[in-house]
């Protein structure tokens, strides 16, 4: 069974998936971190993510089994992800590793912004997670502050639209549900509530 969960920043897709897969003892990709670990290993350079070229380079580089999941959740590593993400040779480049994880005869739950659309259009449950963005920010916030990260509102605010604009609106893979797609907004849910009301769906419908 495949999974597909996508959804926009901080719309609580990651704690769905990682939720989901414990549940079902299925492994789980969170795909973000791969096109966060691209932009990473720019930024380590003191490369901008903007350059496109080494971008491509950095993706088709990159080590996806020796990702290092601390360094890659800062605001500022974020935004680069959403930079390197829209140049379509970077995609193209992440494309067969995700693909290749789908495919474990176990099942998988990979989660991101175009699993139920290109990486598994054939995924037998296919969520759509949301929230109001003023949501989003505070549990962004919360996150960032304890790890350390010093972001205000403001500036977090201002990237979370920039963020949802640009990953909405690329060209390639754009973020958006399917005809199938289920849709949960988890902005008045507790994380327990969001994880029976998907089991729920799964275990009703499997
Ligand atoms: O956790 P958060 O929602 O902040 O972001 P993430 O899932 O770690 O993804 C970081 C960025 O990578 C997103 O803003 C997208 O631009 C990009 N991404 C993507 O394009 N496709 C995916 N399947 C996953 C992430």
């Amino acid at each position: 069974m495949i999974i597909a969960i996508d959804g926009p920043l901080a719309s609580g897709k990651g704690t769905l998936a990682r939720a989901l897969a414990a549940h079902f003892g299925f492994p789980h990709l969170d795909t973000g971190s791969i096109y966060r670990a691209t932009a990473l290993a720019l930024i380590k350079k003191g490369i901008d993510p903007n350059n496109k070229e080494e971008a491509i380079k950095a993706a088709q580089n990159l080590d996806m089994f020796n990702i290092i999941d601390s360094e890659l959740r800062t605001a500022q590593v974020g935004a680069g992800a959403s930079v390197v993400a829209a140049i379509p040779e970077v995609r193209k480049a992440l494309f067969d590793f995700q693909r290749n994880f789908a495919a474990n005869p176990k099942g998988a739950v990979l989660d991101g912004r175009d699993i139920g659309t290109v990486i598994c259009p054939d995924a037998d449950f296919k969520f759509f997670v949301t929230a109001r963005p003023e949501v989003r920010a505070m549990r962004r916030l919360k996150e960032l502050h304890s790890a350390g990260d010093n972001i205000t509102l403001e500036e977090l605010t201002a990237q979370i639209i920039e963020r949802d604009y640009r990953d909405a609106n690329r060209a390639d893979a754009p973020l958006k549900p399917t005809e199938t797609s289920i849709m949960l907004d988890t902005s008045d849910l507790g994380i327990d509530e969001v994880i029976k009301k998907a089991t729920g769906i799964i275990e009703s419908n499997g």
